[in-house]
């Protein structure tokens, strides 16, 4: 399943994101900002119990989160703001890392980095990744969380392109898409179109 999160606030930060204009600073504080409104869409189905406890005014049962624990997984190095930024509002959730890179013969993507909580077999996972674009990195690293034993993932994205969103549905029909938009295309070196350009460039101040 695919959630697009219509929301005012998200649809207009991420448009002063794409700006080409918008600098470091400003990219850097939107991608934390919108990583926080998709996580509070993606994580929407968490289940709560009830909590037995006494307010200044009156004893009472109020709910508080149970089930599975969480695991944040970056992909690197993009993913990393959107992981930083989504553990403050999830504190007890360990963080993962994955990172990638496509071998230029192949073309396929190679896993230079993997670093998980060990217990992930027993969290819900949110893999993040703000441009899912070809789809490549992003289906190998939720491979990656299933060799480890994981078996409850969501990909959390900024942007995507049809043809990204069609790879996760094609390999991992399982796991669920929380993204701000759903762009045109990729162009013929992989860009989203429109897009926002590299996200890592933009973050990073690489460009
Ligand atoms: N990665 C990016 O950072 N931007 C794109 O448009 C595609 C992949």
């Amino acid at each position: 399943m695919v959630t697009v999160v219509s929301h005012p606030l998200v649809q207009h930060k991420l448009s002063i994101m794409r700006d080409e204009r918008t600098g470091v600073k400003e990219f850097r504080e939107l991608a934390s900002e919108l990583s926080l409104l998709l996580a509070y869409e993606a994580m929407r189905d968490l289940e709560t119990e009830p909590s037995r406890l006494k307010t200044p005014i009156q004893e009472g049962d109020f709910p508080v989160l149970s089930g599975r624990k969480l695991a944040l997984v970056a992909i690197l190095r993009a993913g990393l703001i959107m992981a930083e930024s989504i553990v403050t509002l999830v504190p007890a959730a360990k963080v993962g890392h994955i990172g990638l890179y496509r071998d230029p013969e192949t073309l396929q993507p190679v896993a230079y980095y993997n670093k998980l909580p060990t217990d992930i077999a027993e969290r819900r996972v949110f893999l993040t990744d703000p441009m899912l674009a070809t789809g490549g990195s992003a289906s190998a690293a939720i491979q990656s969380l299933k060799d480890a034993g994981a078996t409850s993932i969501k990909l959390m994205s900024i942007l995507a392109a049809p043809e990204g969103i069609a790879v996760i549905e094609r390999d991992h029909p399982d796991v669920d898409i929380v993204v701000a938009a759903i762009d045109e295309r990729l162009n013929d070196h992989g860009y989203i179109v429109p897009g926002l350009g590299d996200a890592g460039d933009r973050i990073y101040g690489t460009r």
